[in-house]
């Protein structure tokens, strides 16, 4: 008898605790039993969306699937400012335990939203310049992650080694990207150094991407693009207007050329975004401190060439060149 109301006993301060413990998860607001990570991309381009892509692969090589052991909340803000902003306040809301920023404006906006919730960046050209930490090296504060500063240097060597005849180089951005500024800036710099003169033009939307690309397709001999979000949002439209006017395009990443740019030398889009997940996942478990965690950079980049664009406007590729390059048009047929 004894034992049994001790098995009675245990029994319901099971059952109590278990009460208690169901109406604490179920109807407690806020409070989270796994952890909720809230992801935050400016707009849909495939740059991005590899990027996107490379997170969540990576989160759940690291032990974190959504449903399962973590909440993954994602958001994209199609491009819209406001949407930024409301939606970084709802990941804030929501006890986010980490939150993820996909394109400078995107970072900005989380950045804006929390001091106390890591913000990890995905990709974000300058850290230090945009003002999302105190230096690239030491963050100091809740914010830290993968830059996708492109190698703008070599990639205007690329362009007098292809096209030794270029005078004008075209650059075109948007001027509410500070990420292009950045770029836009040291393009203008370098440009000196291979004896090009520039020609500078910004847009501030998707909407201008036409009549700006013609105009500036009109004045140079080829036009460099920066890892600008507005334009990487209406590529087709820029390439249209460019070889309208026989006009090659030397982007800053390989998706671009494989939308119809030339060539470049650039980043793998879907391995910044790995590293961006590791680094999520690193800061989830406790191993790594924002404050203290340096701004990380992506291995060197790999040269793109898109073959059939070359071949419509009577570029040659020497065959050097193209041993070591990957062709954009093969890589889309493997897809
Ligand atoms: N670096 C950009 C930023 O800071 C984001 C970005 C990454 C991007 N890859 C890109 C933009 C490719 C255009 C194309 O906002």
């Amino acid at each position: 008898m004894k034992k049994m109301m001790g098995f009675i006993t245990l029994l319901s301060a099971f059952l109590i605790y278990a009460f208690i413990d169901g109406y604490k998860t179920e109807s407690v607001e806020g409070e989270n039993t796994l952890p909720y990570v809230g992801i935050l991309q400016l707009v849909s381009h495939p740059a991005l969306d590899d990027i996107t892509r490379g997170i969540t692969d990576a989160l759940e090589e690291e032990g974190f699937v959504d449903g399962e052991t973590m909440v993954l909340d994602f958001q994209n803000a199609q491009g819209d400012q406001s949407n930024l902003a409301t939606m970084s306040s709802r990941f804030v809301n929501r006890e986010a335990d980490i939150m993820v920023g996909i394109a400078t404006p995107a970072a900005q906006a989380l950045a804006n939203a929390s001091q106390d919730i890591p913000v990890i960046l995905g990709a974000i050209t300058d850290p230090e310049s945009s003002e999302l930490v105190e230096s690239n090296e030491r963050p100091g504060g809740n914010v830290t992650g993968v830059s996708d500063l492109t190698p703008v240097r070599e990639q205007l060597a690329l362009i007098q080694e292809l096209m030794p005849d270029v005078q004008t180089l075209g650059i075109i951005y948007s001027s509410s990207e500070d990420n292009s500024i950045i770029q836009g800036e040291m393009a203008e710099e370098f440009a000196a150094d291979f004896g090009f003169e520039t020609e500078t033009m910004t847009i501030s939307s998707t909407n201008d991407v036409s009549q700006a690309g013609a105009a500036l397709a009109n004045k140079v001999d080829a036009i460099w693009v920066p890892t600008d979000n507005t334009i990487a949002s209406a590529f087709s439209t820029l390439v249209e207007q460019a070889d309208a006017q026989g006009i090659p395009i030397f982007p800053a990443v390989d998706t671009m050329v494989q939308e119809g740019g030339l060539a470049t030398i650039g980043l793998n889009q879907y391995e910044l975004g790995r590293l961006t997940g590791e680094m999520t996942a690193a800061v989830l478990t406790g191993e790594s401190d924002p404050a203290v965690t340096p701004i990380q950079y992506a291995e060197e980049g790999d040269l793109f060439i898109n073959t059939k664009k070359a071949e419509e406007l009577g570029i040659s590729i020497p065959s050097s060149m193209l041993e070591r390059a990957t062709d954009t048009q093969d890589e889309q047929e493997s897809e």
